[in-house]
This record gives C-alpha cells, sequence and structure tokens, in this order.
C-alpha cells in the first residue's frame, strides 16, 4: 500500500538516493532541505517531490513544516531522520558553535521531527523511522566529538523509542553508513581520505544507493518484526 514518507535532508547525498528509491517502491516521498535552494528546486523538479525548506534543528520551523505536510498528505507514514552535517576539529580546537550546531542539526533535529509525527502514528497505530547514524557514532572519529556524539545518541534514542512504540506498531532502527560517496566525504583532505580508505577491508567507499536499499527494507512490511535495531553498512570498517 502507498505510504506517505518524509525524508529530512532529503535532497542531497544519502538523503537524496533514500527519497528517490522510495519514490520507486511506490510511496508519495516528501523531502525537507536545510539551504540550498538550488539544489532543492532542481530536485523537486525532476523528481516530482515536494520540498519543504527548515532548519529541522529549530522546533518551531519544524512545527510549521509538519503542519503543512499534515495540510496536504494528511499524514507520515514513514519517517527517515536524514539530515546532518559535520564540523570536523579536534576539541581543543573546536568551537562552542560548531559543538551547538552539530548538536541542533543532527540530534535535536531528531527530537524535533519524530515528536512532532509519533503522536499521528501512534492513533494510526502504524510507523516506519529509520535514523541515518554512522560508523563514527559507533567506534569514534579522530575530529569528530561532535559529530560522533550526536550519531552514537540517535542509537540510544532509537533502542528507546522503539521499546515505547513496538505495541503500537510503529519500528524505529539506525542505519549506520560507513564512508559513502558524498559531498560530505569528498569535503575530507584528499590525502586523509585515501588514508581512511585504505583501512576500509572494501578498500572503496561505499555508494548512497547502498544505504537507500537497506533504508528501503526497513521501511518496508517485510520487516516489521525489526525493531530498534542498528545496522551497519560499511564495507567492513566497524564490525557491530
Ligand atoms: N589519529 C591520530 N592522530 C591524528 C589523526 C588520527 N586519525 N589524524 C590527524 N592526527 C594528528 C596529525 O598527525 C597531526 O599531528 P602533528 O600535529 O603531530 O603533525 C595532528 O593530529 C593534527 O592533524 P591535522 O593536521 O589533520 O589537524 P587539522 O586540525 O588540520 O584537521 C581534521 C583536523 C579536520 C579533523 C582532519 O584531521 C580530518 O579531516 N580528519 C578526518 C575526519 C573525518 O573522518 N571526518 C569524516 C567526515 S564524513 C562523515 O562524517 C560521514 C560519515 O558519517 C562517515
Amino acid at each position: 500500500m502507498t505510504k506517505i514518507a518524509l525524508v529530512t535532508g532529503g535532497t542531497r547525498g544519502i538523503g537524496e538516493a533514500i527519497s528517490k528509491k522510495l519514490k520507486n517502491d511506490g510511496h508519495t516521498v516528501v523531502v525537507n532541505y536545510g539551504s540550498n535552494e538550488e539544489a532543492a528546486k532542481d530536485f523537486s523538479e525532476q523528481n516530482n517531490i515536494d520540498a519543504y525548506k527548515c532548519d529541522v534543528g529549530d522546533y518551531d520551523s519544524c512545527s510549521k513544516m509538519i503542519s503543512k505536510i499534515y495540510d496536504k498528505y494528511k499524514t507520515i507514514d514513514i519517517l527517515v531522520n536524514n539530515a546532518g552535517i559535520t564540523r570536523d576539529a579536534p576539541l581543543h580546537k573546536m568551537t562552542q558553535e560548531n559543538w551547538k550546531r552539530v548538536v541542533d542539526v543532527n540530534l535535536n533535529s531528531v527530537f524535533n521531527i519524530t515528536s512532532l509525527v509519533i503522536n499521528k502514528m501512534r492513533e494510526e497505530q502504524y510507523g516506519r523511522i529509520v535514523h541515518i547514524s554512522s560508523v563514527n557514532g559507533q567506534k569514534g572519529q579522530f575530529g569528530q566529538t561532535n559529530y560522533a556524539a550526536t550519531k552514537s545518541a540517535l542509537i540510544g534514542f532509537s533502542k528507546s523509542l522503539a521499546l515505547e512504540s513496538a505495541i503500537k506498531n510503529i519500528t524505529s532502527n539506525v542505519v549506520c553508513p560507513g564512508y559513502i560517496n558524498t559531498e560530505m566525504v569528498a569535503a575530507i583532505r584528499e590525502d586523509i581520505l585515501k588514508s581512511i580508505v585504505d583501512t576500509i577491508p572494501a578498500k572503496r567507499l561505499g555508494e548512497s544507493d547502498e544505504i537507500a536499499e537497506l533504508v528501503s527494507y526497513l521501511v518496508s512490511d517485510k520487516a516489521q518484526y525489526i525493531n530498534g535495531s542498528t545496522l551497519s553498512i560499511n564495507g567492513g570498517l566497524w564490525m557491530d
């Protein structure tokens, strides 16, 4: 049956691949984007998917966006909390601003959006929620105290939500991608990225489509008994 899916940060990178895959699966997809108007406009036109601008780190903006989506689509059955940013620096060089921004966009966003949709999912006794975490939330990474803290926090959030929601036929699972071929990873200094890829047993970056396939499965009816799980997809970089 066709479902309504919201993918945050859904116009670029891993989010873009997830949005397109869920649409191909037959779902009605809406996406959120933070700032890149041009990418969002192109994405929206090319894929015929509504894109809503909203700072996911800001509760009031999220509330307005969710109201607009409910006005038009009536419900949200599938939520993919994908929006995320990096502001890498070792802690001894990290500014408070870069700590706070990463916590807002990567973690507070997940409270904001999920808390705004969970009551309706509970009423409808249906929901599929996937949080996009990271291998670096599992293992830590030099220069990512902020990012890794938010990404591992998603695991605790998701497990707790799964406990609260299973009885209402709502699942909450985490996907932990490794280093994926996106703009975010391309921004890493070339020599550092090369040394990281050398440590990946598969000796390559992952592709966004590989993540999208897993998300597609997790939100399908076939996966209704998978709840509170954390799934790694990282070419063997971290086995957990
Ligand atoms: N382990 C131990 N020491 C390290 C290290 C590591 N992994 N990386 C760097 N160092 C050391 C360096 O050797 C250097 O030592 P010396 O001063 O003695 O020479 C010192 O730390 C400073 O290193 P940098 O010059 O690299 O420091 P910087 O401040 O210029 O840069 C950084 C810091 C931006 C964090 C840079 O190291 C970096 O980009 N690292 C990669 C971070 C990363 O993997 N980010 C992932 C982004 S993509 C993503 O997050 C998606 C996802 O989910 C996977």
